[in-house]
Parts: C-alpha cells; structure tokens; sequence
C-alpha cells in the first residue's frame, strides 16, 4: 500500500510504515513518541554517519522527552562482524540504568549498520524493537526494508544473522547529500536491479533522471526510493523468508559475487560487481531468446548512463584473475548443481520479469564472461 511519501510493508501483526521525504530525522522524536510506548531510545552508528547526524538525531529524541545514548562503531564493512557485535551488545547491556524490552534501537546509518543494529535488536534481551533510519541509498531502496540482519563471519559474509523487522523506516533524503558518489552507484545497481526484474517503466524513468539522480536531487531521489521501496516491499510482503519470489532480488548476484569474492578487499564495490553480474545475466538471456537484445542493450546502457562498469575495460585496475573464467567458475559454483554442471542464474524474461533458472550450463557462462571482456 503506497499513499504520498510513505509506503506500507504488510506482514499481518509485524506490517510497518516506510516514510521518505527530506527533513524526516528531525521527526524522529515526534514519531517515537506518538506510535511507540516507549521513552528511551538507543542510537547505534558508525563512525562517518555518527559524526555527521548523531547530535541532530539526539536532539530531536531529546525534545520529544526521551532518554537518549549513542553507541558508534568503526565505519566499513570489516567491522560488521561477531567482534563489534560483542563491544557493541556489551556496551548496550552495561548501560546504567539498564535497557529493557520497551527500549528502542534506532539504527542510523547504511546498510553496514542497519544489518548490524537489526541483528542487536534482533538478539538483545531475546529482541527488543527497532527502528531504521538509513544513510546509503543502498540501504534506502534495499537493506532496511525487509528484515533480513546479521553479521559477517570468517567463512563468508552474512552468514550470521536473523530475520527481525523494523517497527518503521524514515528515509530523509537530505541525508544523502553527503554520500560519496562511488557510495551513490552501488545503490543505483540495485535500483536498475529492481527494475528489470519487476517495473519496465522504472527502469525508463532512471534512464531519463539519470544525471538529476547522480546529482542527488532531492525530487528525483525521494521518487526514486519511493518506487523501488514498493517494488522491494511488493516481494517481501509476498516472500518474507526468501523461499520463492525474494530470490529474483540476486539477479546480478551470481557474477557478481564471484567477482567481488575473485577481485579481493576493496578491488571491486559491489555495485559495480552487480552491474558487471547483470550484464552477463542479460546476455545469457539474449542469447537464450528470453530478452530481445535491444533490452539487453538497453539494460547496458542505463548502467553505463548511471556511470556503472559493463565491460572488464572500465575496471582497469581489477586483478587478472577475476576476469578469468576458470578463477570464477569455482566461486559461482559453491553448490550442488555446479557438480553438474550447470549454475543458478536468475535471468530477465523481457524488461520488468525475471525467474530463476537452474540449468545455465557453464559454456553460457563462459561466453558472457567472454562478452565482459572484449565488448
Ligand atoms: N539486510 C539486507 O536486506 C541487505 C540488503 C543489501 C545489502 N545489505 C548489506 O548492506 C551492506 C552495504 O551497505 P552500504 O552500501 O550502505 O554500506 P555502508 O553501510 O558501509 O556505507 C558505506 C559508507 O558510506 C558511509 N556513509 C553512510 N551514509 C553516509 C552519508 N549519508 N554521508 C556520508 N557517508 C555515509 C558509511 O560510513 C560507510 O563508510 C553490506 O554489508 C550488505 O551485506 C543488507
């Protein structure tokens, strides 16, 4: 259910309110103290984030008469991971006096925090609520409408973690102001995700907003998260727990990965790994006779419009070994049916759908890499 600037995620009991318009943090406040019976509030952050919004966020919990604390952490990636839990958990449970169930967490930051705040909420006291309030456009238009939370660990990413709901999401599109451009894109691979897999018609209107979104037009960008935020809160009404429908989200994911996985730390950001991944999945689908080659084309050069890589030569500086197909193939390949040789692939069926596919043989896959490397 969508109504001006706010979007409803309907999960029966657990349904909440996604809100996007510039100047909302200023609202925190009022918004906690009008919906939620409770008077004390637990801002988790990182470091980037905190510096720049905590004090305007604390003011605003504070005027609406909560007791507010801030907890920050290391910025990146590295530390979402079982040992800033462990500081982060202890530090919220040594507070004086002590949290209890009716206490908030509200997450501020991007996706890194929101998956980590969300899986302390998760946990904490056996669950406490939260809410989110994020700072990437990645986490705008993806991270923090869902529930999925959780960590890193030393076998891979992500693989510690809980499904926990937000009580409400308050995207301020002035926040995003301050995001670094290279921070900009890898949301918008995901909202060129979102729309060739579900909206036609969104994937026109980023090809004709593409230099307002770049600049970071508040108009232009609260619609773009406002449609994508529908689309996203569309499959996770339908799929909370990722059995079917949810896992056309990971088009562009299976190159992707791989390519983030073969590039090492730092090589590749993930957008431009899911551009790369969605170009190869859009050719395996042209040469497949699924997506007429003028979309695939037109799929490129949306990326390419968005300042996103579709060929190995925009990645100069990318290490050999994550071009090769042979170097990928082992790390796209981590389950059953690669044995077989086949990989999972979730392919585009014209602009706007997309299905999962379980029989892309790796000859297919061989040929887009092939494709990302001379075209
Ligand atoms: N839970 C989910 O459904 C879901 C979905 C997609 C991605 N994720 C996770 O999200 C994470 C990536 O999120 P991300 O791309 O937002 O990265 P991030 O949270 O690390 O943010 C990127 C960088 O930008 C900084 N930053 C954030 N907001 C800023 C702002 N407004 N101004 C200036 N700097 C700002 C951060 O401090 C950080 O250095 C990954 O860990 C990924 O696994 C989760």
């Amino acid at each position: 259910m969508a109504e001006a600037g706010k979007i409803k995620i309907d999960l029966g009991p657990r349904s909440y309110w996604v809100h996007v318009r510039p100047g909302l943090m200023a609202r925190t406040g009022p918004f906690l103290a009008e919906m939620f019976n409770t008077r004390r509030a637990i801002i988790i952050t990182d470091s980037t984030v905190g510096a720049l919004y905590t004090r305007p966020l604390q003011d605003s919990l504070r005027t609406a008469g909560l007791n507010v604390h801030a907890i920050a952490f290391p910025a990146g990636e590295e530390h979402k991971n079982l040992a800033t839990y462990n500081v982060v958990m202890e530090r919220l449970l040594g507070l004086n006096p002590p949290i209890d169930r009716r206490t908030m967490i509200v997450s501020l930051g991007g996706g890194v925090v929101g998956d980590l705040a969300g899986f302390v909420a998760a946990t904490a006291l056996r669950g406490v609520d939260f809410i989110s309030l994020p700072t990437t456009l990645l986490a705008a238009v993806d991270a923090s409408v869902g529930g999925k939370t959780g960590l890193d660990a030393q076998a891979g990413k992500n693989l510690v973690g809980a499904f926990h709901q937000p009580r409400l999401v308050l995207i301020d599109t002035t926040l995003l102001t301050t995001l670094p451009a290279a921070q900009l894109r890898n949301g918008l691979a995901e909202c060129v995700k979102h729309a060739v897999v579900r909206d036609a018609t969104l994937l026109n209107f980023i090809a004709e907003k593409a230099p307002a979104i770049l600049a970071a037009q508040p108009g232009p960008l609260a619609e773009l998260i406002l449609r994508n935020v529908a689309i996203k809160a569309a499959i996770v009404s339908a799929d909370e727990h990722e059995k079917s429908l949810r896992a056309l989200l990971n088009f562009g994911h299976t190159l992707g990965h791989a390519l983030e996985t073969a590039a090492g730390y730092g090589g590749l950001s993930h957008g431009q790994a899911v551009s790369m991944g969605m170009v190869a999945a859009c050719h395996i689908a042209a040469a497949r006779g699924l997506m007429h080659a003028t979309h695939a084309a037109k799929v490129r050069s949306v990326l390419e419009s968005l300042k996103l890589p579709v060929r190995f030569a925009d990645l100069p500086t990318l290490d050999a070994k994550a071009r090769d197909f042979q170097a990928l193939l082992p790390i796209m390949g981590r389950d059953k049916k690669a044995a077989r040789g086949t990989v999972r692939w979730i392919l585009p069926k014209g602009l706007g759908d997309a299905a999962l596919f379980e029989d892309v043989k790796l000859e297919e896959v061989r040929k887009a890499i092939e494709y990302l490397n001379l075209s």
